[in-house]
């Protein structure tokens, strides 16, 4: 269904985030029909360049990874809707002048502004689309994590947007809440019966939450290094799957009904510190190895320095409430590891008595597997007799429920997804300014007993699961990592 017209400014067009994910994105939604002609796509960039020379930029992203004709023809009508303006936004100069005589004329119609910028410059940002009155009433302004680099930082850039513009008009990007599956999470969860009664501390032993990537810091060093793990990736995706696992049921799925309980569970988190920051997390850098066979550099080497950034971490965390006392959310993310590998893993309880005296020696406890990718899927591993003529054995199985399998594999990539919520005003997608900064409040826990001289940093070889001592997290309470099934 086409959206409303709108006109989009994205800021930063010429980085990597912009070329790579949102223009492809309002290509492929431009492609479906979704997007319509009287809209207009404006990326914006301090370097002077013509619109043409832009297109070409864009069209060597698009058309790399999909060159048929059908495209082509599709992109040239796209591009007419798409123009360049110089604007540096760390300036107040002439040329917000240029950005706003870009725009159309109606105030009444819907704008984003996407700042794919350092989030030390969002302040800035609003402060030059305020000076030109360009906050219209149905102006949106979409913020791309990591807000901030700790809580202090999050809390002055949230407030120097929030001068310019409503908390409603604001759209605080997590592209893992766009992502099907974890869509799918609170239906899963809230639109069947079976799992909420033993969803606590009382059925599931422990919850496994794992974003393995296999490419490296690679050509957003500059970025990554400054940043590492825990700020790239725990502060806000992992944390935000930790929260659609734990929240309570919300009244309805309206957003701040589920921002509400998302923000309970942040502020329901364990703080991790000096006291106990290497027994519950672990950190670590990937070095020389093979990933699918082929040989990558370590991280100093890539990056040029020894600067002892986190390229993994692995978290045992906590959540002080009834649900779920005494109930492990293990979490861990890396680059450079074995393969691309993102889920959810619930671990629940065994049963409390062995009917069949474990013929086969195990009784296997039940398992939730919420596969986010690359194959999405839900998985409920079950003991099975195991059919045949033979004596009674059991088999752990999967109950699978395969995407490629059920569904038309063709849905949208997230940030599809994201900003056609945004140009709908859907909030529910996008996270609150409290979750942000309650987010950060933890980790920036984990950050100061860090600098307090708690960070040793593990080495592993790039292609695998991580240092060892992420297993020994687990192992210490006679637990494992799942591997993939
Ligand atoms: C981004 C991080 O937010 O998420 C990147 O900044 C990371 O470092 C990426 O690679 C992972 O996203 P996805 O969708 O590929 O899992």
């Amino acid at each position: 269904v086409p959206v409303e017209p709108f006109d989009i400014v994205v800021f930063g067009a010429t980085g990597d985030l912009a070329l790579r994910k949102l223009i492809p994105a309002l290509f492929h939604r431009w492609c479906d029909g979704q997007i319509t002609a009287d809209s207009r796509i404006i990326a914006a960039s301090r370097e002077p360049m013509s619109d043409d020379a832009f297109r070409d930029i864009a069209a060597r992203h698009i058309f790399e990874r999909d060159p048929t004709d059908a495209r082509r023809k599709a992109w040239s009508d796209f591009i007419e809707r798409m123009h360049y303006v110089a604007v540096d936004v760390s300036a107040q100069g002439e040329d917000w002048a240029d950005l706003k005589a870009a725009l159309d004329p109606d105030e009444d119609k819907i704008r984003l502004y996407y700042l794919a910028l350092p989030p030390s410059t969002y302040g800035q940002a609003c402060a030059g689309l305020a000076a030109q009155s360009l906050n219209t009433p149905n102006a949106r302004i979409v913020l791309e994590k990591p807000i901030g680099t700790d809580f202090h930082s999050a809390r002055r850039i949230n407030d120097q947007v929030g001068e310019v513009f409503r908390e409603n008009n604001i759209f605080r990007i997590d592209h893992y809440l766009g992502k099907e599956t974890v869509q799918n999470l609170l239906i899963l969860r809230f639109a069947n019966y079976l799992f909420e009664p033993i969803w606590n501390a009382n059925g599931i032993d422990h919850v496994q939450i794992t974003v393995a990537e296999s490419l490296g810091a690679g050509e957003r060093a500059g970025y990554y290094d400054r940043s590492g793990a825990l700020r790239d990736m725990v502060q806000n995706h992992l944390l935000q799957l930790a929260c659609l696992v734990a929240m309570e049921p919300p009244a309805s799925l309206d957003p701040d009904s589920v921002r509400t309980e998302k923000l309970k569970v942040l502020k329901a988190l364990r703080p991790i510190t000096a006291a106990n920051v290497s027994q519950d997390v672990v950190r670590g850098q990937y070095q020389a190895g093979a990933v699918g066979g082929s040989p990558v550099p370590g991280y100093a080497e890539e990056v040029g320095s020894d600067t002892g950034t986190e390229t993994f971490v692995a978290i045992r965390a906590q959540l002080e409430n009834w649900r779920w006392a005494g109930v492990p959310f293990y979490m861990r993310t890396g680059k450079r590891m074995g393969s691309r590998r993102s889920e959810i893993i619930v671990q629940f309880k065994p049963v409390p008595h062995d009917v069949v005296g474990a013929v086969d020696g195990v009784l296997h406890p039940n398992r939730l597997v919420i596969r986010l990718q690359p194959d999405e899927g839900v998985k409920l591993m079950l003991m099975t007799k195991d059919p045949g003529p033979g004596g009674l054995r059991l088999r752990y199985v999967p109950l699978n429920l395969s995407y490629a399998e059920h569904f038309e594999a063709n849905y949208p990539d997230a940030y599809e997804r994201l900003l056609m919520a945004v140009v709908r005003g859907n909030l529910s997608l996008f996270m609150r300014r409290d979750e942000v900064e309650a987010a950060w409040r933890w980790v920036d826990g984990i950050i100061r007993a860090w600098d307090e001289g708690q960070a040793k940093l593990y080495g592993y070889q790039a292609g695998t699961d991580g240092p060892t001592q992420a297993a020994l997290l687990l192992a210490r309470e006679d637990r494992e990592w799942f591997d993939a099934i």
